[in-house]
C-alpha cells in the first residue's frame, strides 16, 4: 500500500480551524482509496514561539525535509508583532520556504460558477478570470542582503536589498513557460524595468528563456500597469511570471476577482518537499468563531493531489466538490452566499461529496 508521509503545520489564527476540514477530508479520501496517508503535527509560527522559542524548530524543519508533502495552515498575530524580526512568525514562513528550496510559488485564481457577483469589482470584469500568478518564492527583496537598520537614533538607515541571480530568473521564467504551455499559452512577465535594474536584468533573462518556447507568447508589463490592468481587464492574463515581492501584491489582487481570498489556494515547488497553504493569513479577527472560510485550505488540498502524488482525478474531484456546494449557493459569510454555514458545515458538505464520488468510482471500477 502507497503511503504518503504529510507534515501538517496548522501555525495561528484561523489556522488549526482550516487544518482541521483538510485532516478531516485526508482521512475520508484514505477510507475510499489505496493511498494511506501519515500525519505528523508540529507547532509552527507563533505558537512554535510560545512553545519553543522560535517560529520554525530544528524538529518541524528536520520532519518537512523528510516529508512527501507539508500542508500549512497559517501564521502570525497580534500578539507577536512587537518580537525582534528573526522570531517573528512569519520569520518562520520565509525559513521554510528558503530550507525546502520552494522558489516556485503557484497561485492560481478562477471564478468559481456563482461567484460572479461576489467581487467588489463588477461582474462583467471578473467573469473570465482565469490565471495563475507564478511567484519567485526564494528570492528578491524578502531574502536579499544587506539588510537591516543600522546607525544612531536619529541618524539610522533601513536597507533591504533586491537580488537576483541569472540562475534564479532562469528556472522559474522555465516554470511559467512551462505552465502556459498547458494552459493558454501566454505569460506576463511583471517588473518595474523602468527604474529598477534588477527588473531589467529580468527582462533580458526571461526574453533569453523564451527562445526554448517557441509556442508561448511573452509580454513583459510594468508592476504599476499590471495592478491596474488586473482590476480592469484580467481576463488578458493567464500566466502571470513575477518576483517574489510583487507576486505578494499581485495574488491579493488577484483574490479580490475571485471573490474572496478565503478560496484562494496555493503551492510551492522547488528542489525539496512542496508546501501547499492557502494564501489568506491568520485572520485573527476571525478566528476561533467558525466563520472563516476553508476553501482556500481544501483546494490546496487537491493541489498536493495534483502536483505531489500525481493523482489528478482526486484533486480534480475535490475541485468539482467545492464548484457544487458554492453552486448550490452554500458558502461563509466572506462570499455573501444564499445559504450562510460555518466553516465545519460546509467543510463537510465537500467531504462527503468527495468521498461518495470517490467510491462510487471504485464501485463501477470493481
Ligand atoms: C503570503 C504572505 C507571506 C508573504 C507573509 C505571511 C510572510 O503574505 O504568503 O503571501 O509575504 O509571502
Ligand atoms: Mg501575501
Amino acid at each position: 500500500m502507497d503511503t504518503k508521509n504529510i507534515v501538517v503545520l496548522p501555525g495561528d489564527g484561523v489556522g488549526p480551524e482550516i487544518m482541521q476540514p483538510a485532516v478531516n477530508l485526508l482521512k475520508a479520501i484514505g477510507e475510499v482509496s489505496d493511498t494511506r496517508f501519515s500525519l505528523k503535527e508540529y507547532d509552527f509560527g507563533g505558537k512554535s514561539v510560545d512553545a519553543n522559542g522560535s517560529p520554525l524548530s530544528s524538529m518541524a524543519l528536520e520532519a518537512c525535509k523528510n516529508a512527501d508533502a507539508v500542508l500549512l495552515g497559517a501564521v502570525g498575530g497580534p500578539q507577536y508583532d512587537q518580537l525582534p524580526p528573526d522570531i517573528r512568525p512569519e520569520q518562520g514562513l520565509l525559513q521554510l520556504r528558503s530550507e525546502l528550496a520552494t522558489y516556485c510559488n503557484l497561485r492560481p485564481a478562477r471564478l468559481y460558477s456563482g461567484m460572479e457577483t461576489v467581487s467588489t469589482l463588477k461582474k462583467q470584469i471578473v467573469e473570465k478570470t482565469d490565471l495563475v500568478v507564478v511567484r519567485e518564492l526564494t528570492g528578491g527583496l524578502y531574502f536579499g542582503e544587506p539588510a537591516g537598520i543600522q546607525g544612531e537614533k536619529g541618524q539610522r538607515i533601513a536597507t533591504n536589498a533586491m537580488v537576483y541571480s541569472e540562475t534564479e530568473i532562469r528556472r522559474i521564467a522555465r516554470q511559467a513557460f512551462q505552465l502556459a504551455e498547458v494552459r493558454r499559452g501566454h505569460v506576463t512577465s511583471v517588473d518595474k524595468s523602468d527604474v529598477v535594474e534588477v527588473s531589467g536584468f529580468w527582462r533580458q533573462i526571461v526574453d533569453e528563456t523564451a527562445k526554448d518556447y517557441p509556442n508561448v507568447q511573452l509580454r513583459h508589463i510594468l508592476m504599476d500597469t499590471a495592478a491596474m490592468k488586473l482590476v480592469s481587464e484580467p481576463s488578458v492574463f493567464d500566466v502571470i511570471l513575477t518576483s517574489n515581492m510583487f507576486g505578494d501584491i499581485l495574488s491579493d489582487i488577484a483574490a479580490t476577482l475571485a471573490g474572496s481570498i478565503g478560496l484562494l489556494p496555493s503551492t510551492s515547488l522547488g528542489e525539496g518537499t512542496p508546501i501547499y497553504e492557502p494564501v489568506h493569513g491568520s485572520a485573527p479577527d476571525i478566528a476561533g468563531q467558525n466563520i472563516v472560510n476553508p476553501i482556500g485550505m481544501l483546494a490546496s488540498v487537491a493541489m498536493m493531489f495534483r502536483y505531489s502524488f500525481n493523482q489528478p482525478e482526486v484533486g480534480l474531484c475535490i475541485e468539482e466538490a467545492i464548484g457544487r456546494v458554492l453552486a448550490d449557493g452554500f458558502g461563509t459569510a466572506d462570499i455573501s452566499p444564499k445559504t450562510k454555514v460555518g466553516t465545519m458545515e460546509l467543510s463537510e458538505m465537500i467531504i462527503a461529496i468527495v468521498g461518495k464520488r470517490l467510491s462510487d468510482q471504485n464501485a463501477s471500477r470493481n
